[in-house]
């Protein structure tokens, strides 16, 4: 990074910063967030036009992740800029917290984002998919919006139920009814309001794109006959040394059927994604001509990663490996150096502290820390905490599936569709300590188990995380990454702001290396 650019940014926030003071109005913010899309193998593929008006007119953040591979946990962390331990929200289950009365208590009454920026004298207004268990509790339209279309439940695309503004309404299969399209019908709607060019507003448009049942647009379905999902070193690979799942779980790889099962998920996935940047383009446009582009902080993301076939895992999240944790992430606004990358982490916790900052505000508990912060920090070094814990239901296991399985209650999503091979088990509850800077990159995790099983991974080294080698670490090393790891996962706002630029000690291989 050069000192030059660095000023450059600064000189431009400085800027920002004097003409907020002279007009006293906030600019806009417009957060499109995708559903399970992860940057490795789906990446921005098939969104030409949000890479090139939001990534190419603003800036990409390379090193981007979840701070919990999980849609409510990560989705609840998004919304408050708190890691899972200090908003509670364990599972996508009511009982774990999701959208939980808890919930709405100690955080959406009093502590989103929707709300600080409500009380700044933002107009809002969300369309999609919210929190897995959203409407459990009926059509209740949370604090801090205005223009509320949540969606039911988990993400569909056809035969879905929204409340609108707090009453339900049903949508059926009509290509009209598509649900990204309906999102962007009213976005624009809302985009119409004469109020809105005048003060500030907050948009949230949270698509169902690319979750499961991956339904494409009736107009897309043809699109990408040919494509089969990338097959690296990693793909349908029975992966030695890893934790249970991993590494026990049978089958220890998938037949041909799973996996053009997984070409065809891959597929479609990357067709429900064309919606998406349908809306994108429509949205800047719409902003352009309304002439309030310049004023509007565009941003684009994913809840979590995804993957398809690697470590022989058919297709699912909640592992703690990149390509569950990395997402892609563009922004374009004012002070937003345009078509440039930067490598400095950022993590999904720091939504809303950026989005305070925008709007004039802060949050003193928040875990994350704006993305302003981090442009101007310089150097690129940051330690953080992945956190998740393992899910299990007994009726989310076939009848059909092995006896290997009886003990249903400690597994998740066992059918024969995916060969039987569970998504998750009950002991996949981990912690890890995430490091990324000029001098290292890497990744130490403890999950509990009976095993208490660790696992370390040189990401410089290995970025494939072919090989754990949690048991050959010097045991100063160990001992510093378990004390480490044990001080991020009870960390809190202020605490986890200023464990981000703990002194570390890299792995030898690295230090052997430079
Ligand atoms: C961004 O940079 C790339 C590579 O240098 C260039 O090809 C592209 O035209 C640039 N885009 C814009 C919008 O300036
Ligand atoms: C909101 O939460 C803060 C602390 O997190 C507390 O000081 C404040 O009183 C709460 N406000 C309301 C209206 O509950
Ligand atoms: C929802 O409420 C907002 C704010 O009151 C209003 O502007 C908008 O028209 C309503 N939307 C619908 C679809 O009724
Ligand atoms: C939507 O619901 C209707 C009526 O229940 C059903 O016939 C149709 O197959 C459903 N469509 C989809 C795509 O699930
Ligand atoms: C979610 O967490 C709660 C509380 O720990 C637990 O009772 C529930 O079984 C979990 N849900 C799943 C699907 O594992």
């Amino acid at each position: 990074m050069s000192t030059v650019f660095l000023r450059i940014v600064i000189f431009s926030l400085t800027f920002l910063n004097s003409v907020l003071k002279i007009y006293g109005r906030p600019d806009n913010i417009i957060l499109i967030l995708t559903d399970d899309q992860d940057l490795v193998k789906t990446g921005f593929i098939s969104l030409p036009m949000t890479r090139y008006l939001i990534g190419e007119h603003g800036s990409t953040f390379t090193n981007a992740f979840a701070t919990t591979p999980v849609c409510c946990p990560s989705r609840s962390s998004i919304l408050t800029g708190r890691y899972l331990h200090n908003h509670g929200v364990l599972n996508n289950s009511l009982s774990g917290g999701c959208a939980s009365e808890a919930w709405t208590e100690n955080h959406e009454d009093n502590g989103t984002f929707a709300v600080h920026l409500k009380n700044r004298g933002y107009n809002t207004f969300y369309a999609g998919k919210y929190l897995n268990q959203y409407g459990k509790n009926g059509p209740a339209v949370p604090k801090g919006w205005d223009w509320w279309m949540g969606l039911e439940g988990n993400s569909r695309y056809q035969n879905y139920t929204l409340s609108v503004n707090g009453t339900w309404r049903d949508y059926a299969d009509r290509p009209d009814d598509y649900l990204t399209d309906v999102m962007a019908k009213s976005a624009l709607e809302f985009l119409n309001q004469g109020h809105v060019r005048s003060e500030p507003f907050l948009m949230v448009l949270a698509t169902p794109a690319a979750h499961d049942p991956f339904t494409p647009a009736e107009r897309y379905k043809d699109r990408f006959e040919h494509v089969r999902v990338p097959k690296g070193k990693d793909f349908n690979l029975h992966n030695q040394g890893k934790h249970w799942i991993v590494q026990n779980m049978p089958p220890h790889t998938l037949s041909d059927e799973t996996i053009s099962k997984i070409d065809d998920i891959y597929r479609n996935r990357l067709k429900t994604l064309l919606s998406v940047d349908e809306i994108v383009e429509k949205i800047v446009l719409k902003l352009e001509k309304l002439q309030i582009l310049e004023r509007t902080h565009l941003i684009f993301t994913s809840d979590h990663g995804y993957h398809l076939g690697q470590f022989a895992l058919p297709w699912d999240k909640r592992q703690p490996y990149e390509f569950d944790l990395r997402v892609p992430f563009v922004i374009r606004g004012p002070g937003i150096p345009k078509n440039q990358s930067f490598p400095f982490p950022v993590l999904l916790t720091d939504l809303a502290p950026t989005f305070l900052q925008i709007a004039g505000t802060k949050d003193d508990e928040a875990d994350g820390v704006s993305l302003f912060n981090l442009i101007e920090a310089e150097k690129l070094n940051r330690t953080f905490l992945i956190e998740f814990h393992g899910e299990a239901h007994s009726d989310s296991v076939s009848e059909n599936c092995p006896d290997v399985y009886r003990d249903r209650d400690q597994f998740f999503q066992c059918t024969l569709e995916n060969s039987c091979k569970c998504q998750d088990v009950r002991n996949n509850t981990y912690h890890c300590l995430r490091h990324l800077s000029d001098r290292c990159d890497f990744i130490f995790c403890h999950f509990e188990d009976d095993e208490d099983f660790e696992e370390f991974y040189d990401l410089r080294s290995d970025p494939l995380q072919l090989e754990n080698t949690a048991s050959v670490l010097p045991p100063h090393h160990l001992q510093f990454y378990r004390k480490s790891l044990h001080k991020l996962k009870n960390c809190k706002g202020r605490d986890c702001r200023e464990l981000r630029k703990m002194k570390v000690l890299c792995p030898l291989e690295t230090q052997k290396n430079k």
